[in-house]
């Protein structure tokens, strides 16, 4: 998808997307205020800011295993560490979005599927020591910097495994009964994504909750999301553009929400 395109996908989810007044169901008119648009500041944000500040001042290059979709703006492998957190990384915003939806649905196991620096790990690791964040890294040299980074803030939830997705997950799955928090934030291409949630949708619950990242960034991941939305098993999705957000409750209803953040 060009540059262009995308931009006008994003003004025209501008334009048609509602606020809390275009949501029928109280639970999630409620979710929709507390959370996603919570704009309360929690002193970690500030903590794992300044690790992210750190990375955006280092210049030391590293060699890119690139195992997914690739970067829409450098085809290099030698990358600078700053050059991958200014590209590559959620902005605040959306770090501290992930970080509300673990401090409001307090999954006991997340996974994560592409750790890049680990900026949003450390966001999904915050809210709760007790909860266990599985985090996984194709890329040897990037594993190696996120775990850095992982140390200096101590946070001791956080199990970061090196390898592919198309590996780890059916070994991961096969050994999972019930899967509580998904964050998919690696390997955009169409058809991965839809793979990845084909093989997590069957550990999916009542509360599970899956986050998939950059639902437009081409015209393969919106036709992913696409497929995602129309599966049995999900009821409501929330379209907030940049991200996508995906319910299992049987008790709401079969509905999409295109909402602003
Ligand atoms: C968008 S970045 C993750 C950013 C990170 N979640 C954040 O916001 O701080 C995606 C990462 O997924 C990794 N990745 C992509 N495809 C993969 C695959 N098939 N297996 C393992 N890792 C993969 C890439 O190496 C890259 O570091």
């Amino acid at each position: 998808m060009s540059k262009l395109k995308f931009i006008i996908g994003y003004f025209k989810h501008r334009f048609k997307s509602g606020n809390e007044h275009s949501i029928h169901s109280p639970y999630l008119f409620e979710f929709y205020n507390d959370v996603i648009c919570d704009e309360s500041p929690f002193y970690l944000y500030k903590d794992i800011e300044s690790i992210r500040a750190k990375l955006l001042l280092t210049d030391m290059e590293i060699v890119i295993d690139d195992h997914g979709a690739g970067s829409k703006v450098n085809s290099s492998n030698k990358r600078k560490i700053k050059d991958i957190a200014k590209n590559t990384l959620k902005a605040p915003k959306y770090g501290q979005l992930l970080f509300r939806l673990v401090n409001h649905f307090n999954p006991k196991t997340i996974l994560e599927l592409g750790t890049s620096l680990g900026i949003s790990t450390l966001y999904l690791a915050a809210p709760s020591k007790k909860t266990k964040i599985i985090t996984v890294e194709g890329c040897p040299n990037t594993t190696k910097v996120a775990q850095i980074n992982f140390n200096k803030i101590g946070f001791k939830n956080i199990e970061l495994v090196n390898d592919t997705f198309d590996i780890f997950l059916p070994k991961y799955l096969a050994k999972t009964t019930s899967l509580d928090f998904v964050f998919f934030d690696g390997n955009h291409q169409k058809e991965a994504t839809i793979n990845y949630f084909n093989w997590c949708v069957e550990k999916a619950n009542n509360e599970t909750i899956f986050v998939f990242d950059d639902i437009h960034w081409s015209r393969g991941m919106t036709e992913a999301w696409e497929v995602i939305k129309k599966h049995p098993k999900v009821t409501s999705t929330i379209d907030l553009f940049f991200v996508g957000i995906v319910f299992f409750n049987k008790d709401l209803s079969k509905e999409n929400f295109v909402l602003k953040f």
